[in-house]
């Protein structure tokens, strides 16, 4: 299937079916989600794979999404809130091992960072961080489909329970994303057969001639 074939078959799932989605391809996901873009190539937010029941149920109970807990695999983005000297070191070093150049090679880019970066306050940094885990859901999102995997990028549920109930408070991360991955049941899903609904090209880009 072509790219827009893939991203017209996709949609935000409402109701998952019990079929699992195999290690196999849960990786493949997470190896493109790997592969995302991100500001300076920090990665700054972290996915956690929720296979425990408990901690799905506990989250869904606050939440409109029974994707959390009806899906095969529920993933959780987590956006670093600050932004240190060593994240940065070991950035640099992973830079300089992966590409076999020496570190003092890095040493302007390092500077770079750490005059851009460690000047901001936690809060800019989280929401920085933020924009890039979104970058990685995006991708994650077109990876799914492109394996005929379904999935839902979800915003809604109480970020502050899943930070509680992940500790994710104490490893300086906060949540902010989750991605459901499953297939649809597409007999009880109401979306399942419904028209995607999209601008038209000409509203959405402007021409600058
Ligand atoms: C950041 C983000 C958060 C979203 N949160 C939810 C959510 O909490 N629950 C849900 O069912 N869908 C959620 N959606 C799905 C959107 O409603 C959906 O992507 C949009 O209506 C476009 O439809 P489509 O993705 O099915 O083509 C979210 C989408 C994005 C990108």
């Amino acid at each position: 299937m072509d790219l827009i074939n893939v991203l017209n078959w996709r949609y935000a799932v409402k109701k998952f079916n019990k079929e699992k989605v195999s290690e196999k391809n849960v990786s493949q996901i997470i190896s493109a989600i790997s592969l995302s873009a991100s500001s300076t190539g920090i990665q700054p937010y972290r996915i956690f794979v929720i296979s425990n029941k408990d901690i799905r149920q506990e989250l869904a109970k606050e939440s409109f999404n029974p994707q959390i807990t009806e899906a095969s695999h529920l993933l959780a983005f987590a956006a670093f809130d600050s932004v240190t000297k060593e994240r940065i070191a070991n950035l640099i070093q992973l830079m300089a091992s992966e590409r076999g150049i020496p570190e003092d090679n890095l040493e302007d880019y390092k500077n770079t960072l750490e005059f851009h970066l460690l000047g901001r306050t936690n809060e800019e940094n989280f929401i920085w961080s933020s924009k890039q885990a979104y970058i990685a859901l995006g991708t994650g999102l077109i990876a799914a489909a492109n394996l005929k995997v379904d999935a839902t990028p979800m915003e809604g549920f109480n970020t502050e329970k899943l930070d509680d109930l992940l500790n994710l408070k104490e490893q300086g991360l906060r949540s902010v994303l989750l991605m459901a991955l499953g297939y649809r049941d597409a007999e009880k899903d109401f979306l399942a057969n419904q028209k995607k609904v999209r601008l038209p090209i000409s509203d959405l880009v402007v021409e600058i001639g």
